[in-house]
Formats: structure tokens, sequence, C-alpha cells
């Protein structure tokens, strides 16, 4: 089977983290993993300014927008509008569980109200026709651990909207008591959940989240289901992709060297900084800080790229600087 243009292998929302600088080098890393913005607000795409919260770069498709809120007309309104961004996806956040967001009574809290979840994905799939409109979620909140929990809200909205894609992170979410970060990590894991999902619905397309930090973990959830999201570690440790297009997509293209990354990574950075919107060098530097994982002179990288001081003068060759140290420690012979 051609794997391309599916979503086997995907990098997760993540708020802060995954915004387009982040995504150009995770898209030069591998061809065909598919990318997620940070989650934005309906109302921030709709009213807010578009080269913040809409503007991608062509080559990184595909790419899926993911949306906060819980309105079905705003939501509609902003799917129409990323639509005309080319964004491929438009994705449903229904597994955040800041107190900010419950507030506006969206993220996870949706997971309680499974016919609005319906309205909300039939609106903007309405609005944008040609867009894939999936969801992202939890297998449960607060204390629902049962897994029917999870089956029935995947159930409701398959019997009442298009929606094909289903995005799981494996644990529930506290909405008492647990930070953001704590919902991440102390809620368990329950893998089987997912696999029980893909089981019994066979035709939906269903993604598994959480915990996945290696090549052989997602190998074997591909065992089980249509596609593994990996979030912190492709954050961390960006080259962990750099075989994915290989392993997983079926390609047989080399993966990228740092050297060659560092190079492309550079002319970017001067690209960004010549278009006068504002962009400066730290905005970039501050996601290439774990491209270096594992290898010597990682921390020389990292010190180098997130010195305010280095960073100041704006000059994108500050990381063929940084790279030097990492490439004459590691790579001598081959030069
Ligand atoms: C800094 C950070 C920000 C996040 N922001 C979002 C977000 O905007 N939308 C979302 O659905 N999930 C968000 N998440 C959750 C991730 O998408 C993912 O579900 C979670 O980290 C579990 O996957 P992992 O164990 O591979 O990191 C965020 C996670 C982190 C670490």
């Amino acid at each position: 089977m051609d794997y391309k243009g599916t979503r086997r292998l995907s990098v997760a929302p993540m708020l802060d983290w995954t915004d387009r600088h982040y995504r150009y080098m995770a898209r030069q890393i591998t061809r065909h993993t598919w990318l997620y913005t940070e989650m934005i607000n309906a109302g921030a795409v709709i009213h807010g300014d578009p080269v913040r919260f809409l503007l991608k770069d062509e080559c990184e498709n595909p790419v899926a927008l993911q949306l906060g809120g819980s309105e079905p007309a705003d939501l509609a309104k902003a799917a129409a509008k990323a639509a005309a961004y080319g964004y491929d996806e438009i994705n449903l956040n229904c597994g955040c569980p800041s107190p900010r967001v419950q507030k506006g009574a969206f993220g996870a809290c949706l997971m309680n109200e499974p016919l609005l979840v319906a309205d909300c994905l039939n609106a903007m799939q309405d609005a944008a026709p040609d867009c894939s409109i999936t969801v992202k979620h939890r297998i449960g909140v607060d204390r629902q651990t049962d897994y029917q929990v999870v089956a029935d809200f995947v159930g409701t909205l398959h019997e009442r909207t298009a929606c094909t894609t289903y995005i799981v992170h494996a644990r529930n979410a506290w909405l008492d008591g647990l930070s953001p970060k704590e919902n991440r990590e102390i809620p368990p894991l329950k893998y089987d959940y997912v696999y029980r999902l893909k089981q019994e619905f066979p035709h939906l397309e269903i993604i598994i989240n959480g915990g996945i930090t290696t090549n052989q973990q997602i190998s074997e959830h591909l065992q089980h289901v249509d596609g593994v999201m990996v979030g912190r570690e492709a954050y961390h440790n960006p080259m962990l992709m750099r075989d994915w297009d290989k392993l997983f997509y079926g390609s047989d293209t080399e993966g990228i060297s740092h050297a060659e990354l560092v190079t492309k990574l550079q002319t970017y950075a001067a690209a960004q900084i010549s278009t006068g919107r504002g962009t400066i060098l730290r905005h970039m530097a501050r996601h290439y800080l774990g491209l270096m994982h594992g290898l010597k002179g990682a921390r020389t990288w990292r010190r180098i790229l997130s010195d305010a001081e280095m960073l100041k003068p704006n000059n994108p060759a500050l990381l063929a600087e940084a790279w030097e140290h990492v490439s004459k420690a590691n790579f001598e012979n081959e030069r």
C-alpha cells in the first residue's frame, strides 16, 4: 500500500511549540508526516492577525489547523477562512484540559457533549467542504474510566457526522486539580482502549497518541491502528523524524543530514527576518534547540542558540557558528 498522503505519522498540535517556524523545520526532516498547528481559538482565526494565526509556508502541506471552540457558527467561519489559506485538514480540539479552555466550555469538556460536537463538526464541514474535518479527544474526562465512554463518543459522532478520522490521546483528562502538564503525565495511558476502537469501528481512521517516543513503539502501534501521533518527542528530538519517510511511508529518499538541515534553516531564517514582519532569529532558533539531541556538542549548540546576547544582532550565521562546534566534535573525519 502507498501510505503517502495519509496520517500514518503525525506531529501533535502543541501550543507555543508547533508554530510555522517549527513546522517548516519538521517538513525539512520528513516529507510525508502530517503536521498540526497549535490550537487556535475560532475567534482569533476570525478576528485576529492572519499572519500570526494562519500564515503557513507552501511546503508545509499536508498540514492541519487545530481549532478551539464550541460555537458551530464561529467554528464554521474559522474553518472557511482556514480552508482559504490552504490547510488540508481542520481539527477540533476535544482534549485540552486547561482551566482557561474549560471556562470557554470547549476542549476536553466537549467530550461530555457529543451532540454539540456533532453540530460543530457538521458546521465546519459545510463551511470547508474540501478539507477533512477531524477531531482530537481523550478517552474520557475525570473519573469516567470505562471504555464505553470513548466508544459512545466516537459512535455518536460517526452516526451524526461525516467525520472519519479520530485522534485519540489515550488517557483521561482530569479537569479538576491537575495542571495541563500533569494531565499529559498522570492519568494512566490505556492504549488498549484505542486498539479496541479500531476493532469496533474498522472503517474509521483511528490515530493513537500519548507517550510514544521511539520508532520501535510506533511500529508496534501501527499493528493495531491506522496512525501514530507524536508530540513531545518530535519537539525535543526532531531528528527522530528523519527515518519516518523511509520506515513508515515506503520512501527511498535518504534522510537529511544535520549539516544540510542547518544550511536550510539558515537560509530560511534570513528570508524570514528580511520580510519585515517582525520575525527575529529567536522566534525560530528556540525550536532548533533539540536538533543535536544525542550528538557531542549538543549542549553548546543549545547554549549558543538560547543566548539572548548572541541572538540579539539577529544574524542567521549564528546557526552556522553553533553548528561548527557540533560538527567539529562529531564529524571531523568526514569533512
Ligand atoms: C507544550 C504542549 C502544548 C500542547 N498544546 C496542545 C494543543 O494546542 N492542542 C492539543 O490538542 N493538544 C495539545 N497538547 C497535547 C499534545 O497534542 C499531545 O496530545 C500530548 O502531548 C501527548 O502526546 P505526547 O506524549 O506524544 O507528547 C500539547 C502538549 C504540549 C507538551
